[in-house]
């Protein structure tokens, strides 16, 4: 009877000690610091410039279509109104966790993807099982500098974008991923037919409802889906007069078309359920957020930034301009 508990004590510090996270990979650079957590299955990206440890992205290495957090299942909530598109553009690679996903369900589809720290590029190819194929992409840059490259050699539109740029700051998002000027070059780069961005905003971030506000500035339609598991939302935007507007009856008859069609791991039905009436917790207190705000400029040049901001000024916005 000793020797059994014995050996369940041992057993369980052993199984205590493969639980405890691994630093599997350190990298530091001049303008980053990376780290890569494992523990048991799972592995996380995290951050480390600042010293915050935030966890940019997570994988199952036994399950790598299994999400770890559920608002890159709920991003595809975008095919609602666009199930099959052409091409599409990720904001911000992280793990790679949405092209991976993407690209599974989707093998034709031409995915390019802007993410502006090589190192992170690195880690994702090298630890989260990230891999770039032929109808993909890559472009290591800043998002506005790539956006603005795309505007002004008017090479293409995209029928979804996903921008699911992140920092490490408790801003969430970087501020000039989240402007007016942002979101307005970003309509631009939209099909005129179908397209749809769809976004990952922090619920916490110190500027949740001022960024409510300027997408609902910029686009007509918002539909937001909130996290379950997470303190954040996925906002559906566009303001094409030629899509649908979809009730949630809509949204979920759609849900179980596409998912026959394409068998997904997850459950789409659930994730259109998230659809949340949000519209009175914000649309009086949120300011628009502005390029001029903050020195947005340093980033994406003078006579960009004043184009940019005159165009914005042109619109009269429904709230104050932060
Ligand atoms: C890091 O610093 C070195 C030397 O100062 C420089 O040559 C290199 O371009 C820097 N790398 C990045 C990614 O900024
Ligand atoms: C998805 O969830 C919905 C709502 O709970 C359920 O009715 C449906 O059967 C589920 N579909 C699949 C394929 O599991």
């Amino acid at each position: 009877m000793y020797l059994l508990f014995y050996f369940l004590g041992i057993f369980n510090l052993l199984l205590a000690f493969a639980q405890q996270p691994r630093l599997i990979v350190e990298m530091k650079t001049n303008t980053s610091i990376i780290r890569v957590h494992q523990c048991g299955s799972r592995r996380d990206l995290c951050l480390n410039t600042r010293g915050t440890n935030t966890i940019q992205s997570s994988i199952n290495m036994d399950e790598p279509l299994r999400a770890i957090h559920e608002y890159s299942n709920t991003m595809l909530c975008s095919l609602l109104w666009n199930p099959e598109p052409n091409n599409v553009l990720v904001i911000g690679l992280g793990g790679g966790v949405i092209p991976r996903t993407f690209r599974y369900y989707y093998p034709k589809t031409i995915i390019d993807i802007v993410e502006i720290d090589p190192n992170i590029v690195q880690i994702a190819k090298e630890h989260f099982l990230f891999k770039i194929d032929p109808l993909m992409n890559l472009f290591v840059n800043d998002a506005r500098l790539y956006i603005r490259s795309v505007i002004n050699q008017q090479l293409k539109t995209y029928d979804i974008i996903f921008s699911d740029a992140f920092t490490e700051s408790d801003e969430g998002t970087p501020f000039h991923l989240k402007t007016v000027e942002y979101l307005f070059e970003l309509k631009q780069l939209l099909s005129k037919q179908n397209g749809i961005l769809v976004t990952y905003i922090q619920k916490d971030s110190s500027d949740y409802y001022n960024s409510r506000q300027t997408y609902s500035f910029v686009f007509k339609y918002n539909y937001a889906f909130s996290g379950q598991t997470c303190n954040c939302v996925v906002l559906v935007s566009y303001d094409n007069h030629l899509f649908p507007i979809l009730t949630q009856t809509q949204m979920i008859n759609n849900a179980i078309i596409i998912q026959e069609n394409k068998q997904f791991m997850f459950n789409l039905t659930m994730e259109a359920l998230k659809l949340e009436n949000d519209e009175h917790k914000w649309s009086n207190s949120g300011t628009v957020l502005n390029d001029r705000a903050r020195f947005v400029a340093t980033i994406v040049g003078k006579n960009y930034f004043s184009f940019y901001s005159a165009i914005a000024n042109d619109i009269k916005p429904s709230g104050s301009v932060y």
